[in-house]
């Protein structure tokens, strides 16, 4: 299995993946596609299986008012196929390795047994705009202290 960025010609395999992995919603699917269609910048990682993209993980900006506060994970998703064999957990693995996330405040709003396992703890400070009570909404490296309601990207309303 090898982890690469995405070129723009595994971008229909990566929308492939996401319908796949989130089979009841387009949303995943709609907001990668428009975070490509808007050149909107990102973070993002594949990992490529015998030519077949079979997991994504994507990060992009974070805002307090204006100004970028930290990078949101989102989203994150492995194969049907290919699930509960440790994949995901690599994904974020390497991830969190590289440069441009580890020096980052990271969000993510997820499946907090998941996401404890890489050293995400529950959020009290920024909100979520999207959780009520910030009960599924994580962060790693985030040392704010005044309440503020996070931004996302555009393309989390209008995909
Ligand atoms: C969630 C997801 C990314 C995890 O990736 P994965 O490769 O399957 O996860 P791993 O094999 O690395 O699993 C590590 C642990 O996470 C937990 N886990 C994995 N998938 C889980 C799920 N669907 N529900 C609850 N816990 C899960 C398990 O505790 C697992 O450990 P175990 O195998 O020892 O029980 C993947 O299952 C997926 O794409 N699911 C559908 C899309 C989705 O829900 N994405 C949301 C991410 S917020």
């Amino acid at each position: 299995m090898k982890i690469r960025k995405p070129t723009t010609e595994n971008f229909s395999k990566v929308s492939g993946l996401l319908s796949s992995a989130f089979p009841k919603s387009q949303f995943e699917k709609k907001l990668v596609e428009n975070f490509h269609a808007n050149q909107t910048p990102i973070h993002e990682w594949v990992c490529i299986h015998v030519n077949k993209v079979i997991a994504y993980i994507a990060f992009s900006n974070a805002y307090k008012g204006e100004q970028i506060c930290g990078l949101h994970l989102a989203p994150l998703a492995v194969a049907p196929e290919f699930q509960r064999q440790g994949i995901g957990s690599e994904l974020v693995k390497f991830a969190l390795r590289q440069k441009q996330i580890k020096e980052s405040p990271l969000f993510v709003l997820g499946n907090p047994e998941f996401y404890q396992r890489f050293g995400f703890r529950q959020c009290a400070t920024p909100l979520c705009p999207f959780d009520k009570n910030n009960r599924h909404f994580l962060s790693l490296g985030n040392t704010t202290t005044d309440a503020f309601t996070v931004g996302y990207e555009p393309e989390f309303t209008n995909s």
